[in-house]
């Protein structure tokens, strides 16, 4: 199996040079079609049956994977037919689980072409094309009118944005009054700088981190309230424990593993091993928080 997809540059509004590092890197790193094909056939799955659940194990790029999605709608309170955004949607599984389990309406935004690319293939595939889209883009630009979401939800993405007013901005600008931000992000945390390779960042050009109360004053002044928090470290230390573990024995046959190539997985056991140990060392947080648009982003 290959994984050798070079990221086609594609200007687009919002396009910065951090964002060109990130975007090359996820489309390295993330599933491709082929990939998903590959390890639904060795499941014995007919890629014509295929579901949106057949593909959880492969397509959420976060830590906790299909039950850190299912907890955050959970506290988002996400009801069938809600107009969902989801920034940052990687190959598109948060999309499709919210769509599929809680009958809302998602559109994803993605910046990377390929790995947006992806996103759509693999909804058609599993036949919620009418209910999720994509469209590639910048977080800093949504290509979305001002109120247009009851829910905006971001798992994994504001750690490698440099610009968090326009990032969390456009946020809020796309939420109606009344709707709510949920986050699954990480945060610096107490123990000093982290070690690289970080999941997103094999460089400190790529990585943009800001502690999780800096995060939350900056929404409270954009006119958000806090309604739930849950810090989920210690879950996500143990999540790369065990992705390390079975990535290990994957390489240990000379295999890749959860869809990826051998030469991706030997890239993803490196950067597991040191976020394993910057959340052991706590110099790295995840949470997930709740907030819900209360008051006018301009009012005094
Ligand atoms: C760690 S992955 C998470 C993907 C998805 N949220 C998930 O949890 O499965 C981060 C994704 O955010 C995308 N991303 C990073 N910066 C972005 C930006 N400024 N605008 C849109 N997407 C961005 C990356 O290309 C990547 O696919």
């Amino acid at each position: 199996m290959t994984n050798d997809r070079r990221e086609e540059r594609v200007p687009v509004d919002g396009s910065t040079p951090q964002g060109e590092l990130v975007a090359a890197h996820w489309a390295r790193l993330s599933l491709t079609v082929d990939g998903a094909m590959q390890a639904l056939r060795s499941r014995g799955i007919a890629i014509e049956q295929a579901t949106a659940d057949d593909l959880h194990g492969l397509d959420m790029l976060h830590m906790g994977g299909l039950a850190a999605t299912d907890a955050l709608a959970e506290m988002a309170a996400l009801q069938t037919g809600q107009h969902v955004l989801d920034v940052g949607a990687g190959v598109g599984g948060p999309a499709r689980r919210m769509a599929h389990k809680h009958g809302a309406r998602l559109w994803g935004v993605e910046l990377s072409k390929s790995v947006c690319q992806t996103a759509v293939a693999l909804t058609a595939l599993v036949r919620l094309q009418d209910q999720v889209q994509f469209k590639q883009g910048s977080a800093l630009a949504l290509p979305f009118p001002d109120g247009a979401f009851d829910v905006v939800v971001m798992q994994h993405v504001a750690m490698q944005v440099a610009e968090k007013e326009r990032l969390f901005g456009e946020c809020v600008r796309v939420l109606n009054g009344g709707g709510v931000l949920a986050l699954h992000e990480i945060f610096a945390g107490e123990g000093g700088p982290p070690f690289f390779p970080l999941a997103w960042a094999t460089d400190p050009a790529m990585s943009s981190l800001e502690t999780f109360d800096e995060c939350s004053a900056r929404l409270a002044r954009m006119g958000l309230s806090l309604g739930a928090f849950r810090d989920t470290s210690a879950e996500g230390q143990q999540y790369h424990l065990a992705n390390m573990k079975a990535m290990q024995q994957a390489l240990a046959h000379e295999e890749g593993a959860h869809g990826r190539s051998v030469d991706v997985t030997r890239m993803r056991l490196q950067t597991a091993t040191s976020m394993e140990r910057n959340l052991r060392e706590r110099r790295l947080q995840v949470a997930m928080a709740v907030y819900r648009r209360t008051r006018d982003m301009n009012a005094a």
